[in-house]
């Protein structure tokens, strides 16, 4: 009962709003709508602008003294800001940065390694202890994390690499 009264009396009181829905007003009336949102939503839109990164500049400074700046995210660790710039240093990163081989042993400048928020962790000097060529501003590249205070950070890459995983 209740079906038929929906086709004979509320289906045609509709009929004429259906038919204005066609291939050609659907794509008219959704232009409209998106023209409307554009003009008028934006004005009220509580959504907030995604934040946008710094970038500070590193610059790695080779064992032949060449030298390779980069421009970085805040929050990169050095290990993967090599990695991600295709900057060629033999065996470098060999673990990865789980902290177990010292091959991305990097040397800092006196006033660019206090600029370093992050003070190595007993696991870091551990591992550091089997790096080549420590210097008392060593570090590993992959424990090091780049703030904006660290803007025009200028590292050097040692001559050599020791991985500690090597029985050798
Ligand atoms: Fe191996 Fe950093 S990548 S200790």
């Amino acid at each position: 009962m209740a079906a038929r009264n929906v086709t004979r009396f509320v289906l045609p009181r509709f009929a004429s709003v259906f038919q204005r829905f066609n291939a050609t007003t659907v794509p008219l009336i959704m232009k409209k709508r998106a023209l409307y949102r554009h003009e008028h939503c934006r004005l009220f839109s509580t959504t907030p602008k995604p934040l946008e990164k710094e970038t500070v500049t590193v610059h790695f400074v080779m064992s032949d003294g060449s030298k390779q700046s980069t421009k970085t995210k805040v929050g990169e660790n050095l290990l993967d800001i090599i990695i991600d710039n295709d900057i060629d240093i033999d065996g470098f990163g060999a673990c990865e940065g789980t902290l177990a081989c010292s091959t991305c042993h990097l040397i800092f400048t006196n006033e660019d390694y206090d600029r370093i928020k992050e003070k190595p962790t007993d696991e870091e000097l551990d591992m550091l202890d089997l790096a080549y060529g420590l210097t008392d501003t060593s570090r590993l590249g992959c424990q090091v994390i780049v703030t904006k205070e660290m803007d025009g950070l200028e590292v050097r890459v040692p001559s050599g690499v020791a991985d500690a995983r090597d029985p050798s």
